[in-house]
């Protein structure tokens, strides 16, 4: 960053410290109690490599590989408010070495918008724990300034690659949905080292899913982005299995949504206009939250062909009751019924900052009374849920998919399948195609593992008391070409 930019920026610092005052204290924000600054949630202070770790037990021989985890770890706070989404992306592998020997390290992914923060020693792109409030429109206005006198430069992205990862095309991707990918290499003891923001040779024009999936057969990796200030408010792209943007299309949505994640079939690609839109001019009016809003209205279900030329043109829409999804589990196209199935987990509404207060409410009774799964039931719960849609008569139909045996829904999120069933029939599936589900309340039985044709329990584990969850990852023991031998081992941290 230039000499005059950085002082610039510096100038603007007194209004962003007023601004985060008056903000910390009307909204009565104390970070030194954010759940999600806290315990298992909390930043990580330092970067480690280590070799040779202690393994308890035994590590199946065939195991080989690096296990990689991503999650926010925030380097800089606004006293106004920190949200679980809003941390500096850190990775996390875990080296299993032919010989067996592990190796760990922890690195930040060295995103532009670390660079520039870090350059100016304060927090500049707008958090999501922020976007509150009169002081949250405020803080938008003050960043639209300095974005409108280039003293931030949007056209090097201002993502944290903090969600997720996707290995393809020999690179593994850092990912966050408001930004391209970030290309890092993985050395062979384990190490990463960040390549730089990743845009297909200048191709790539949209912001990157977290979630994007990748055909087992044609190895093409399959994604969309959205954008909540101007249309296209979501575009649609494949790459091709050499790392080649084939196409990017415009869904041609009407309204600015939070699209979290998506599903395909073999034939289609599935989008989620579900009503969690962005209204920023609420920010000043609503007394709990925000620019993004749950509406009152029909989700839909975007059906696209794998390969289109006009995704606005070619997209058939399906409606349902409303509700919201943040992760698919699964899609596939049932040829008896001509039906699109899509298996997801559902709640029937979302509210942004209920997930610090669903879980601030959870610790306070769990400590009080050694409550767990009471606290949660209430509307913003996922549970399993299947959808469909028919495609000769457009009819659709959609239920809860499974319920424990006392009849209450089945709280999950975070489902995981075996990365060679995507896109594969998952309900009649023979034994190898897993989904790994994560239950949602943090209480001491809080991993679940279900197969999918039954959808009948098969293992709970028991985790100490302060671990919480997240997705598994399932590792095939041998590849497609053998279907009849596959085994899956499951992975997972905490
Ligand atoms: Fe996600």
């Amino acid at each position: 960053m230039g000499g005059v930019q950085s002082v610039c920026l510096r100038l603007f610092r007194p209004l962003d410290f007023l601004l985060d005052v008056i903000q910390a204290r009307a909204w009565k924000v104390d970070n030194a109690k954010n759940t999600f600054l806290l315990g298992n949630y909390g930043p990580v202070e330092k970067e480690l490599f280590e070799k040779n770790l202690n393994v308890v037990g035994n590590i199946p021989a065939e195991l080989v590989g690096e296990f990689v985890r991503n999650g926010p770890n925030p380097q800089t706070i606004p006293r106004g408010g920190y949200h679980w989404f809003d941390g500096d992306g850190m990775l996390h592998g875990v080296r299993i070495n032919p010989d067996g020997t592990v190796n760990y390290v922890n690195r930040l992914t060295d995103t532009n918008r670390l660079k520039l923060e870090k350059s100016v020693g304060s927090s500049l792109i707008p958090r999501i724990g922020e976007m509150k409030g009169k002081s949250g429109l405020s803080k938008l206005m003050a960043y639209a300034l300095k974005t409108s006198l280039r003293l931030v430069n949007l056209n090097k992205g201002v993502g944290s690659a903090n969600t997720a990862v996707q290995f393809h095309d020999g690179k593994l991707l850092a990912l966050v949905e408001n930004d391209h990918p970030y290309a890092i290499r993985v050395l062979q003891d384990g190490q990463f080292e960040t390549i730089g923001r990743h845009s297909y040779g200048g191709k790539l024009k949209h912001t990157f899913t977290a979630h994007p999936k990748i055909d087992a057969e044609t190895n093409e990796l399959i994604f969309f982005g959205y954008q909540l200030h101007a249309k296209p408010y979501c575009t649609y792209s494949v790459a091709s299995a050499d790392g080649e943007l084939l196409f990017s299309t415009d869904l041609g949505l009407k309204q600015a949504v939070m699209m979290h994640d998506f599903a395909i079939t073999k034939e289609y690609s599935l989008f989620l206009d579900f009503p969690l839109e962005f209204h920023p001019k609420e920010m000043c009016s609503s007394p709990s939250y925000s620019a993004f809003r749950f509406v009152d209205r029909p989700c839909r279900i975007g059906v696209v062909p794998r390969h289109c030329a006009n995704a606005e043109e070619e997209a058939r829409w399906f409606e349902f009751r409303p509700g919201y999804v943040f992760h698919t589990m699964n899609a596939w196209v049932d040829e008896d019924s001509q039906e699109i199935v899509l298996y997801a987990c559902r709640s029937n509404r979302v509210q942004l900052d209920s997930f610090s207060r669903q879980w601030e409410l959870a610790r306070a009774e769990e400590e009080e009374s050694g409550a767990n799964d009471k606290v949660f039931e209430e509307d913003t719960t996922p549970y399993p849920h299947v959808y469909r849609m028919n495609l000769k008569t457009g009819a659709t139909t959609e239920r809860a998919l499974c319920t424990e045996e006392s009849g209450r829904r089945m709280g999950c999120e975070f489902p995981t399948i075996n990365p060679f069933c995507v896109a594969e029939r998952t309900d009649m599936s023979i034994w190898h195609t897993w989904i790994w589900i994560a239950k949602t309340q943090p209480s001491r039985e809080s991993l679940r593992l279900i197969l999918s044709r039954t959808a009948k329990w098969l293992v709970k584990l028991t985790l100490e008391k302060e671990s919480t969850e997240e997705s598994a990852c399932l590792c095939p023991e041998t590849t497609p070409s053998n279907p009849s031998s596959w085994r899956t081992k499951t992975m997972g941290i905490c």
